[in-house]
């Protein structure tokens, strides 16, 4: 199967209660963060989304091999509470064993429609400048994100956090 036919098989779907801990082992497997860290991060977010306690328009969404497949990363996005038609996305991760085969992208393809097809102008995504986050970074600039900003020493000393925004994409 080339990587074409793999892309065209991803599925995407709104990101189930049951798979919690599928969600939260991609964030530790990622790198990014520890079990307890995703947990206090993240577990508590999708907890929110699966009570519906959090204000409307923010989602996670999953992406599988395939229907029924198995999860191999999602994305979290919600609109900002300050700015209108402003949306951020909060989390996008794919599981390493799977990384270049476009399931980041389709996760970024699908937030951006969901927020073109709400109004959004604009789509923010924060990270970091440390090492770790540099194929992040890659992989916003490579989509067509433009770096806005950076806040240096925001998440420790020597940890600028960057700012990427671009008006998402309809299609
Ligand atoms: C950033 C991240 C989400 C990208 O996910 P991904 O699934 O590897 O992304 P894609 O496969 O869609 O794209 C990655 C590269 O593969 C290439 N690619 C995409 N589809 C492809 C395909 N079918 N065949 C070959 N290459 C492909 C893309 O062109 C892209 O190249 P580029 O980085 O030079 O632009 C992933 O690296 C990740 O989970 N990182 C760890 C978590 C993280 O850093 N999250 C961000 C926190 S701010």
């Amino acid at each position: 199967m080339t990587n074409f036919n793999i892309q065209q098989a991803m599925h995407i779907e709104t990101a189930q209660t049951q798979d919690r801990d599928a969600l939260l082992g991609i964030a530790v497997r990622t790198g990014l963060f520890t079990p307890e860290e995703a947990e206090g991060l993240l577990g508590g977010v999708l907890d929110e989304l699966a009570s519906d306690s959090l204000p409307p328009g923010h989602q996670a969404a999953a992406c599988r091999l395939r229907a029924g497949g198995t999860l191999i990363g999602w994305t979290y996005f919600a609109p900002d509470q300050h700015a209108e038609g402003v949306w951020n996305l909060w989390w996008i991760g794919v599981d390493p064993d799977h990384h270049g085969h476009g399931a980041g992208l389709h996760l970024l393809r699908h937030a951006e429609k969901i927020v073109s097809s709400k109004g959004g102008r604009v789509l923010v995504i924060e990270t970091s400048d440390a090492p770790a986050l540099a194929k992040a970074r890659r992989f916003y600039e490579a989509q067509g994100y433009r770096e806005c900003g950076r806040i240096p020493d925001f998440y420790s000393e020597g940890e600028s956090k960057v700012i990427f925004a671009r008006r998402p994409r309809e299609d």
